[in-house]
């Protein structure tokens, strides 16, 4: 399972940071981040509000442009590690300057060049999707769009929202992902995660987007499910995610693979890897052992994975030819 090739569409960059690294970074700025670590040097693993604040508790040891170089290069080691080849990740210029477009220029050139040399080094290819935070407000998801959509290009890619999804509606943030579709941008939205198919139509119909963070919710209603298959919408699942959340008990009831059947899209991410202890071989171990898929299951989905990718013509193609080479 580590060594099948793979696409991962749903990766925040600082959810993905090591324990190891925020706690060095933090040392480094003689920051007292205890509180978000277990007795095991993990992340502290609660529910969803718990996770919310140790994430963004996490943030406050990432400072400079050279913090999120370092971060960039880590969590693209990672990811290459277990096979992945293509990578999406969400960007936050609120946690990069706050988004003042000036600073966020900077910390996306440290990012960037990261990208590049990871790309060199060991063949994982990194695309920005730059991503407002919901429960952060529209006032601060205008600022982000802008930045968005001065830097958008071959690497700035694709704009998002994530956050807290009972926290206002997408219909405040469409200012700003109208701003980031008139940029070029491929658009996608955490939905249907901690609300239910309502919030994934809403997301759907106000934001126009193409593609779903999560979205696994569509499942309580048989309508979506074939709205959804009906439309090609992609959904970004995140099955380790859900379970460490506590969204559903088992991979068994997770519904990824009902919605597969039913002809949605589905796609495999690891949302924020240790957060959830997880990595994108876990995620492969688990939908092998526990719904018998196999490895031309696996390849489909790297496949649409790759088909529903915000990168360009000639990016997609030299992926598409890796996956085929195997
Ligand atoms: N930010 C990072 N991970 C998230 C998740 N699973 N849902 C919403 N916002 C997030
Ligand atoms: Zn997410």
């Amino acid at each position: 399972m580590r060594d099948l090739l793979k696409t991962e569409l749903h990766l925040h960059l600082e959810g993905a940071a090591p324990p190891a690294f925020i706690r060095a970074k933090a040392g480094q700025k003689g920051l007292d981040l205890s509180r978000i670590f277990d007795t095991s040097g993990g992340y502290v693993q609660s529910d969803f509000a718990t996770f919310l604040r140790v994430y963004e508790a996490a943030c406050t040891a990432l400072v400079t442009p050279q913090d999120f170089y370092d971060l960039t290069r880590a969590v693209l080691e990672e990811s290459a590690a277990h096979g992945v080849i293509y990578t999406e990740a969400f960007l936050s210029p609120d946690f990069c300057g706050g988004g003042d477009l000036d600073a966020w220029r900077d910390y996306l050139a440290a990012i960037e060049t990261a990208a590049i040399e990871m790309e060199g080094e060991a063949g994982i290819v990194l695309r920005g999707c730059v991503t407002c935070i919901r429960h952060f407000g529209p006032e601060k998801a205008r600022a982000v769009a802008r930045c968005a959509q001065e830097t958008a290009g071959r690497f700035v890619t694709g704009f998002g929202l994530a956050g807290d999804e009972n926290v206002l509606q997408p219909r405040d943030f469409a200012y700003a992902f109208d701003a980031a579709r008139e940029a070029g941008l491929g658009l996608t939205a955490h939905a249907g995660e901690w609300a239910g198919p309502d919030s994934v139509r809403a997301a759907l119909r106000d934001l126009r987007v193409t593609r779903i963070g999560h979205g696994v919710r569509a499942i309580e209603d048989p309508g979506l499910v074939e709205e959804l298959a009906e439309r090609g919408a992609v959904l970004e699942v995140c099955p380790g995610s859900n379970l460490a959340l506590g969204l559903y008990p088992s991979l068994a009831q997770h519904p990824i693979d009902r919605l597969r059947r039913a002809g949605v899209k589905v796609t495999v991410s690891t949302d924020d890897p240790p957060h959830f202890r997880t990595t994108m071989t876990r995620e492969y171990e688990g939908l092998n052992q526990r719904l018998g898929w196999e490895e031309a299951d696996f390849t489909e989905i790297s496949q649409t994975g790759l088909r529903a990718a915000f990168c360009d013509p000639d990016t997609r193609a030299a992926i598409g030819k890796r996956l085929e080479a195997r």
